[in-house]
């Protein structure tokens, strides 16, 4: 999905953006990507569902049509697919089996942890019973072949009085696997600031904090994101304009979690050349590999690593880029198999 790219996508794509088109694929290096053990922390369970899967949830719909209404151009028209996507789950057993089919995938890619991305505040806003989604989706992450964990994500342009609800389900489910609060969708129409009370009460209540910043806005987006206590920045690849704002990410040891090619398809970078992920790491600052939405986008979590290399990081960086996915998750290392002492051992980026 994002199946079917506009001329200007193609470019872009051509350009190295969604990109493993213009290098041959070395088979035995992308499956030594795959093999190492890695989490996915950025990851939208709604922009994972393939056209197939889609079908499945509504048969009346063609392939054609989902081409149609995933097309985008542009970050706002990705926003619209998004939703659209989002307004074909009506039933919890709908999303069931969008985290069913995510699973399998997550787990052929070396993945064995993920903290996916529930959009609650989409689900309320559809009018739709949450308690029951979450309930089937927690039902259903437990039967997974990997050990999976929920961030609950309220809509910025819908505002802080609607993300209020969303914390107050998450707070509640902490038991039944939900690590965290975030806020994603439109920052430059709904500014962080807006959301610190919110956020103070998701602290309060135990939730971890991340924050999509610094995707479409400048710095200024990722400085009111940590003012508002995010501990993880979703894209935040802003922060390169800022020195100082970089400094403090690498002494804080806030994590930028990177998508390079989610940024090349919504058109936030120009290319994957573009992309400032190499130089945010060389300056320090920590970045996480992930795949934000990959059907949308049309990409996968080994695939990013591989883009990764094309960008400079030689395999023994991946290796650490891959640590550190695991050493940045919100949950306890016994969520995922892995003892404290080992993830002390591991280093960073
Ligand atoms: N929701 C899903 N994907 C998103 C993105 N890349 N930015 C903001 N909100 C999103
Ligand atoms: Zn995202």
């Amino acid at each position: 999905m994002g199946f079917v790219k506009s001329g200007a996508q193609q470019r872009a794509a051509g350009a190295g953006g969604g990109g493993l088109r213009e290098e041959m694929i070395d088979g035995q290096r992308l499956v030594r990507l795959v093999r190492i053990p890695k989490a996915e922390l950025h990851l939208h369970l709604e922009g994972s569902i393939e056209p197939g899967t889609l079908r499945e949830i509504d048969p009346s719909l063609s392939l054609a049509e989902i081409e149609e209404y995933t097309k985008y151009e542009d970050f706002a028209g990705f926003l619209r697919a998004y939703v659209w996507v989002n307004k074909r789950l009506q039933t919890p057993e709908h999303y069931a089996l969008a985290l069913r089919r995510l699973a399998l995938t997550l787990a052929a890619q070396g993945v064995v942890y993920a903290e996916i991305t529930l959009s609650a505040g989409v689900i309320l806003w559809k009018g739709q019973d949450l308690d029951a989604i979450y309930g089937a989706l927690w039902e259903e992450s437990q039967r997974a072949p990997i050990a999976i964990r929920w961030i609950f994500d309220a809509v910025r342009q819908f505002g802080a009085e609607a993300a209020r609800p969303v914390v107050e389900f998450a707070a509640g489910a902490r038991e039944r696997g939900v690590v965290a609060f975030g806020i994603g969708g439109d920052e430059v129409r709904g500014p962080a600031r807006e959301f610190a009370e919110v956020f103070r009460e998701a602290r309060e209540a135990g939730l971890r904090l991340t924050c999509h910043a610094g995707e479409t806005a400048g710095p200024e987006s990722v400085r009111e994101a940590l003012a508002i206590g995010a501990e993880r920045i979703g894209h935040g690849i802003a922060a390169i304009e800022d020195e100082a704002l970089m400094t403090e990410l690498r002494e804080r040891a806030i994590p930028l979690e990177i998508c390079v090619t989610s940024n090349v398809r919504t058109g936030v970078v120009a290319s994957s050349e573009a992309h400032p992920l190499r130089r945010l790491y060389e300056a320090g600052v920590p970045v996480l590999i992930n795949t934000d939405d990959p059907a949308l986008f049309g990409c996968t979590l080994a695939g990013e690593y591989e883009l990764a290399r094309r960008l400079g990081f030689s395999e023994a960086e991946l290796e650490e880029l891959a640590k550190a996915s695991l050493r940045f998750a919100f949950a306890e290392p016994d969520a995922y198999g892995a003892s404290g002492s080992e993830q002390a051992g591991s280093s960073g980026p």
